[in-house]
């Protein structure tokens, strides 16, 4: 009985009754995690091939170091996206939609597109629910075809963010309308027909039918585990800066952001109209490394401040502060929560001054 018992234990994890979630280092179903990718080079040391990370999931207080290299696939990535991989014929039926601006190898939809959003996921789900994994690494991840999960070299040099939420099937159904005002480069998908009432704007994306949509939305979404986080999506039509006009008043705070700042147009920090967006020029996610934006391609915004109860704000997502991405669709995800904040707050260090030189954040 014993034996019985401990054969039953041990049969390998993912067959037909396994929900499909985001799952943290230890290998264990997650309702969420943020990951951090560190830059190749931080504070003049080189680390492990530019593979190291941070990760803090729905238990964490705060940032812990990554148990594996972000290539592993016994990691939080390795083992969310796994799922995709090995999802065969015998397996519950699951749809999904891989989408990046800047798409891998084998990938099927626009080439580089500059036109469709700047933005970069992964959706994948059963019948009953699913994981939306918001990310800014490029040529990532591999279509399904590929057979396995794999972490791009491209990957590699620079920072980049992770943010994986466990959602319930109703929800899948805004976050398909969100992606339909992003406009996004779908490279490889499949939505079996049998979701298509459930999801019918993700049917839509993968069948590149095109919709018209509001030039911006944003929804409140609810994780499996009860979290809200709110999305911000906004489409070609809106035409301006994501952050200042609509992020900053909506969440009732002055932000602090971390983007990509190595192509031309990058929006200073402004502080004339309204709610202060400040720019982050210096990094240190857990005090031991330090790195400068440029090095990072990472996506997020961070409160200034605890908001009374329930902490600050901290926002992952896919678009950058520049002029030529407030005509291209993209946005992101924001979460309250105490220690969230603190760890992302915490990170900004160094911060572009509204008139000219960098101020500590
Ligand atoms: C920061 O992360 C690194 C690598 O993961 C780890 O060695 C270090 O102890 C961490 N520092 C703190 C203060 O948590
Ligand atoms: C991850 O990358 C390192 C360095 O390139 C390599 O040695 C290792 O085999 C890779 N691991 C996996 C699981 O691909
Ligand atoms: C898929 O595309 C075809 C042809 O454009 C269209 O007739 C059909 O309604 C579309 N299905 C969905 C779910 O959008
Ligand atoms: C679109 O963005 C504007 C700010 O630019 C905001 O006032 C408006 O509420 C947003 N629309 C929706 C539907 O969220």
């Amino acid at each position: 009985m014993l034996f019985l018992l401990l054969l039953i234990s041990c049969l390998p994890q993912g067959g037909d009754n396994t929900p499909i979630s985001c799952y943290n280092d230890k290998g264990e179903a997650t309702d969420w995690f943020y990951l951090y990718k560190l830059p190749s080079h931080h504070g003049g040391e080189s680390s492990h091939g530019g593979l190291t990370y941070l990760l803090m999931d729905e238990g964490s207080s705060g940032w812990s170091s990554g148990k594996w290299g972000v290539n592993d696939t016994s990691g939080a990535l390795g083992m969310t996206l796994g799922q995709l991989y090995s999802q065969g014929k015998d397996y519950t039926e699951v749809a999904y939609i891989l989408y990046n601006d800047q798409k891998p190898k084998g990938g099927a939809g626009d080439k580089y597109g500059g036109k469709r959003g700047h933005t970069k996921g992964v959706v994948l789900l059963d019948h009953n629910q699913g994981f939306w994994l918001v990310h800014s690494t490029p040529n990532f991840p591999p279509v399904r075809d590929a057979g396995h999960f794999r972490y791009p070299h491209s990957g590699t040099k620079n920072g980049q963010n992770f943010l994986c939420v466990t959602f319930p099937l109703e929800q899948f159904l805004s976050i398909g309308e969100q992606l339909q005002i992003n406009q996004p480069t779908v490279y490889d998908c499949d939505v079996p027909q049998s979701f298509a009432p459930s999801v019918p704007a993700l049917a839509a994306l993968c069948n590149n039918s095109h919709v018209k949509t509001a030039s911006n939305r944003s929804v409140t979404l609810t994780s499996k585990g009860g979290t809200d986080f709110i999305n911000f999506a906004k489409g070609p039509a809106f035409n301006d800066d994501l952050y200042q006009p609509w992020v900053a008043p909506t969440l009732q705070s002055d932000l602090l952001v971390q983007f990509w700042h190595n192509t031309p147009g990058t929006l200073p920090s402004d502080c004339k109209r309204g709610w202060k967006v400040l720019d982050i020029s210096q990094v240190s996610p857990n005090g031991t490394f330090i790195f400068k934006s440029t090095t990072d391609h990472s996506k997020w915004a961070v409160s200034v401040k605890a908001a009374e109860a329930g902490g600050g704000w901290v926002c992952v997502g896919d678009i950058n502060r520049n002029k030529a991405e407030e005509k291209r669709g993209g946005g992101t995800v924001c979460q309250r929560h105490g220690a969230v904040w603190k760890a992302y707050r915490n990170a900004a260090l160094e911060c572009q001054a509204c008139e000219h030189g960098t101020i500590k954040c």
